[in-house]
């Protein structure tokens, strides 16, 4: 059992394999947060809280004449409301009397084997072979009967706590919640933290941003409805001497894809509290009598071992258990070309199998017939809503498309924007009530597309079954789902007035019901997501999508960053990376090298390349096979910082058993006639002898001496090179004892 509970302390322990989380029911019944960080056994922490007359931090009615005890300054698991405690709070809810009063104290617990599940949210869930455990922990407000439920849920072997909050209203009159957090830890002094985010824009997504926490609230949120490519739902506190390689780092994943808030206020005591959920702005949602409400969930890790070691917990998480999809582990994701750079809308069925033709040849294993074949959609101007093909581009039909692609020995992949509809097309025409427009008013055009209001049930079915059935129509094999504006205009047909709050959250629960009803009933088909590049890049979409394409932006330096600051949280196997004709002085085995940081495919027109070309893609093609495995399931480590003044950009990705790397390099900045340059790779075994191969030399050392002394990189090349570092642990040669 990894979650102890002692009840003479009244402490719970939940125990990973390297942390400890432990809480308690202290006074008057609030729940105490006591402790986060590396594993230590299941003695009572109390002693950690002291109390002091905290002048203007107001004392609970039932402290009587006690000064000392404050909610304001008291470490607690979920916060109460207008009892004193003035710092960022877990819940606002008006109460049925106009109230917004919640006091929270603990009624049960309940301590179950297993993952806790949501309602209409995806969580991370419990393999045979994993040790999970779950706690619940009931807080009740005695006057209004609402009761929350905190839970959690401890991967012993990943590191992981899984958490989230359900809201139940036991009163009986409806209440309206304001905000609900799925998570708020408090850290009894945290001075000495940083806050790491992953900020970004469309075409730079996930860039990385290190900052002092000051005496105020730091706020790093999407309301766009999607996770955005402003914010990704991820932020970590680490200690300001943490490093790569050291110091301890808290890192904190939301599965959410829409408008989500994260919230860390350093207070006037140097205490620091964390609260992480659905964005509260624009937001309100009714909880009627006898009803509950669930939050999304938050994936918690903790490490000592710095910033490389939470970025392989999540990565370890992230690839076992998210995601049942095949094209996980056990069938291997083929080389794709994606129509898109290639011909835009400018296509029609001879052009793709020519494109299919010209790309057989460089080793790619499936085409993806992107954006323009459906309804009317020569532009972005039409079409979208209409799933259902454009006969006068796809002039033989998509059956027989897909048969002559697979005649060709390759298989088919296919583009949706489901959630979208343009002005000019049937489903507008037919159904105009059901985009998001507030009455009255003209509805926000970006990219000249409205959002469908998803939140609605007959919208939902719509999708569900127009898609459905472009998918079993023919030997569909992928799908690349498709996102290309943020959501305005908050309002649905059907909600009345009082529940316009709720459209927001609405959306994102009716998206994943239509994700449900098309992903999870086509098991064998692969499905990417996109959202106009890696804006909706999230762990609730990767419990959906095995990839997702990292950004519209295909330039080869630029993804070095992007790839980069995605690597905190994502691993390589769900970042999805193309070789295009953007930036023409890199040369192809560079951009190649590149895209071999997520998962390998082309975005050009095959048909414009000449033999050489198509020889040297066929070669990276086959290199991506080579080192799948790899790179799709080895430890990753960051070499260097592409954000900083470097020569070199490089990365590794070790192999479990540690007999096996690959390191890139890649040479970004060469001075003329300047000094050598060194990568020390990581994560090797110290005392096995490894082979270096990769740029022509042949060097044999110890795991030791590489990772102390380094590879030198060869100096006198083009810029832009890439090197493929392969390191084999070789057999040390017999001694000679003398
Ligand atoms: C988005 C995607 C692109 C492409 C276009 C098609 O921008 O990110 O890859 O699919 O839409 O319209």
């Amino acid at each position: 059992m990894s979650i102890i509970y002692h009840e003479k302390q009244k402490t719970f322990s939940l125990h990973t394999r390297k942390t400890t989380y432990q809480l308690k029911i202290g006074n008057l019944n609030y729940v105490n947060h006591l402790y986060y960080g590396a594993r230590i056994g299941d003695e009572d922490l109390s002693y950690l809280i002291r109390r002091y007359d905290r002048g203007f931090s107001g004392n609970p009615y039932d402290s009587l004449k006690e000064r000392t005890f404050s909610l304001d300054a008291q470490p607690q698991e979920f916060t109460s409301q207008q009892q004193g405690d003035f710092r960022i709070s877990s819940i606002e809810v008006q109460n049925a009397d106009g109230s917004f009063s919640f006091n929270g104290r603990y009624v049960s617990h309940r301590i179950y084997k297993g993952a806790f599940t949501l309602s209409g949210l995806p969580t991370a869930f419990a393999r045979e072979c994993d040790t999970v455990d779950t706690l619940e922990i009931e807080i009740e407000d005695a006057v209004t009967r609402i009761r929350v439920t905190l839970l959690y849920s401890v991967f012993e072997e990943a590191d992981i706590i899984m958490r989230a909050a359900r809201v139940y209203n036991g009163g009986d009159k409806e209440v309206s919640l304001k905000r609900i957090m799925s998570v708020n830890v408090d850290f009894m002094n945290g001075s000495n933290l940083d806050l790491f985010s992953l900020p970004g824009r469309y075409g730079q997504e996930r860039q990385v941003e290190r900052q002092p926490l000051t005496h105020h609230v730091h706020k790093i949120r999407s309301g766009r409805g999607i996770s955005s490519h402003q914010q990704n739902p991820f932020i970590a506190l680490v200690e300001k001497k943490a490093n790569e390689e050291y110091g301890a780092c808290y890192g904190f994943a939301l599965m959410y894809s829409g408008s989500f808030l994260a919230e860390v206020e350093l207070d006037q005591y140097d205490q620091v509290r964390l609260v992480m959920g659905v964005n509260d702005r624009l937001f309100s949602y009714g909880v009627e009598a006898g009803a509950f409400f669930d939050t999304p969930a938050v994936l918690m890790t903790y490490t000592h071992k710095g910033l490389s070691r939470m970025s392989r917990n999540y990565h370890d998480f992230f690839r076992t258990n998210l995601n049942r999809s095949k094209f996980i582990r056990d069938v291997r994701r083929p080389v794709l070309i994606n129509t898109w750079e290639a011909a835009f809308f400018n296509f029609d069925d001879v052009k793709l199998v020519e494109i299919a033709k010209a790309a057989k040849g460089m080793g790619v294993e499936m085409i993806v017939m992107d954006d323009g074949w459906f309804g009317k959609r020569d532009d972005d101007n039409s079409g979208l809503g209409d799933w259902y093909v454009n006969e006068k581009k796809i002039k033989c039909g998509l059956t027989n498309l897909v048969e002559q692609i697979n005649a060709l020995g390759m298989k088919f992949g296919i583009w949706f924007e489901p959630e979208m509809v343009s002005e000019d097309s049937d489903l507008f025409r037919a159904h105009p009530d059901w985009v998001m427009e507030i009455p009255g008013r003209h509805a926000v055009r970006s990219r000249n597309q409205l959002v469908l209001d998803v939140g609605r049930k007959e919208v939902q079915d719509y999708l569900i079954e127009s898609v459905n059935r472009i998918l079993d129509s023919a030997n569909i094999y992928y799908v690349k789902w498709d996102i290309n504006r943020a959501i305005t205009d908050l309002w649905s047909n059907v909600l009345p007035p009082e529940r316009q709050g709720e459209v927001s959250h609405r959306y994102v629960l009716g998206l994943y019901r239509v994700m449900d009803g098309i992903i999870k009933t086509h098991p064998d088909i692969m499905f990417e997501g996109c959202a106009g590049g890696g804006g909706r890049f999230d762990p609730a979409m990767l419990t959906y999508f095995v990839q997702y394409w990292s950004s519209d932006n295909t330039k080869p330096l630029d993804n070095l960053k992007l790839h980069y600051g995605s690597s905190f949280v994502y691993p390589v196997c769900t970042m999805g990376a193309h070789v295009s004709e953007a930036s023409p002085m890199v040369p192809l085995e560079t951009k190649a090298a590149i895209a071999m940081c997520g998962t390998f495919g082309y975005e050009l027109d095959a048909t414009k390349l000449d033999e050489k070309e198509i020889i040297a893609c066929r070669k990276m093609s086959d290199l991506y096979h080579k080192y799948y495995d790899l790179n799709f399931f080895g430890d990753y480590y960051r070499l260097a910082d592409p954000f900083e003044q470097v020569n070199l950009v490089a990365w590794e990705c070790v192999a479990k058993d540690r007999q096996q790397a690959i390191v890139t390099v890649i040479t970004v900045n060469l001075t003329v006639n300047g000094p050598q340059e060194y990568i020390h790779p990581r994560g090797l075994k110290p005392d096995a002898l490894y082979k270096v191969e990769g740029d022509g030399s042949e060097i044999v050392a110890t795991g030791m001496a590489l990772m102390h002394a380094g590879i030198p990189i060869p100096r006198e090349i083009p810029e832009f090179k890439a090197f493929i570092y392969h390191l084999t642990a070789v057999d040390a040669p017999a001694q000679t004892v003398s």
